[in-house]
């Protein structure tokens, strides 16, 4: 159990917060490049900081604060010029590095007698997507997830902005006993509420299964995740899942195809979940540029939860704790071993940025940010960083 500071502590992404420091030092994705092809401005929320996200005529990407530095009007209503944004109200223009470079009611020499800026921040495409770094310079290399990085691929994305805290999105997934629970037992129980008929069907496809043991190793960027319900050649023991430090899931090991899912704090109480998928195909493509990408609700028109799918499911066990959890009132097992994990690897990593190190998963070396590929169970592992928790 946590006390409530440290869970306001934990939780937290605002500017510095001992959390939202640690958060800034890492690339999130903040859009699909698909998004801005019909209108290229956005409004985009990251860390708490509301900006502005377009593309100029020059084909240039721009990330800056959404408030003009004129009169505080929204750039979200601005317009995208061949250099830079213009702001609707009187005209300011903005150059990508967030410079005011033209304000067409003032005398020509205001510029540059009273030199005017807005925040700007740093973006790259990559795998169709795109990131935004927001910490301090210099600005580390944007990872190259196996994935993001194939040419030879075909990708796709879906994603959910869930209302509440990332933490909370993050711990899900650092707790496998769920999957028999919520998408075997409980999944079947909604479908029998349904129709019998589609219980058994579902029963006899996906029969949820007893898990035997689960396992967390550390490795240098992150944690390995695996679970056990069948045998030890079964991948998800295999090879399991790995999380690249602090919100990037690399899923299951294959050779044509990835996923990933990138959990990218908004504001402290809504979460953007996004899942990437990645098909290497058998044919000869031109290089993929794009990456077709839609938004999946957790919730119906009527404001019920979905929870008739596996992501409606993990979508209602993200926001009915409340928009924060309060870790103060949780009563902890040892099946949650993955989550005391990852808090405490959250704490180390926070106060290491608080003495002024650089935490793990940063990126500086080029070559080995070609293709960062899945880690390898047994040869990664630190010390005494691998746990096992064993069910009857
Ligand atoms: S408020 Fe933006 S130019 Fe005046
Ligand atoms: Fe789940």
């Amino acid at each position: 159990m946590l006390t409530a500071q440290e869970d306001s502590t934990l939780t937290g992404v605002g500017s510095g917060t001992p959390m939202g420091d640690l958060l800034r030092r890492y690339w999130y994705p903040i859009a699909a490049a698909e998004q801005l092809e019909d209108k290229p401005i956005k409004a985009v929320t990251l860390l708490g900081e509301s900006l502005v996200l377009y593309r100029d005529g020059g084909g240039r990407l721009g990330l800056v604060a959404e408030a003009c530095a004129h009169r505080r009007v929204s750039l979200v209503y601005g317009i995208p010029e061949n250099e830079g944004i213009r702001c609707a109200y009187h005209g300011w223009r903005y150059d990508a590095d967030g410079k005011c470079i033209e304000q067409p009611a003032e005398d020509d020499s205001s510029l540059s007698q009273n030199p005017v800026s807005i925040q700007a921040y740093r973006v790259e495409e990559l795998g169709g997507l795109i990131f935004a770094y927001l910490g301090p310079n210099p600005a580390p290399l944007l990872p190259r997830y196996n994935l993001l990085s194939w040419e030879d691929a075909v990708w796709e994305a879906n994603g959910s902005v869930i209302p509440c805290n990332w933490l909370q999105v993050m711990e899900n997934m650092f707790d496998p006993i769920h999957v028999e629970w919520l998408h075997g037992r409980f999944f079947a129980h909604v479908l029998a509420q349904r129709s019998e008929e589609q219980a058994e069907t579902f029963l006899a496809r996906h029969a949820p299964t007893h898990m035997k043991k689960i396992a967390f190793d550390r490795f240098e960027h992150g944690v390995i995740q695996r679970s056990l319900s069948k045998s030890e050649e079964e991948p998800n023991w295999k090879t399991g899942d790995a999380l690249f430090f602090p919100t990037t899931m690399l899923l299951g090991p294959s050779k044509v195809s990835g996923s990933a899912i990138f959990i990218v704090p908004i504001d402290d109480t809504h979460t953007w979940f996004l899942l990437h998928m990645a098909n290497r195909v058998d044919v000869q493509l031109p290089k993929q540029e794009r990456c077709s990408y839609f938004d999946v609700p957790g919730a119906n028109d009527d404001g019920t939860l979905k929870t008739g799918t596996a992501h409606g499911q993990d979508y209602m066990v993200a926001v009915t704790p409340g928009e924060i959890t309060p870790r103060n009132k949780e009563h902890l097992g040892r099946s949650d071993a993955g989550i005391v994990l990852y808090r405490q690897l959250l704490q180390d990593q926070m106060a290491l940025v608080g003495d002024g190190g650089e935490p793990i998963n940063v990126r500086r070396n080029e070559k080995e940010n070609q293709c960062i590929e899945l880690p390898k169970v047994g040869e990664t592992s630190m010390g005494n960083g691998h746990m096992e928790v064993l069910f009857c």
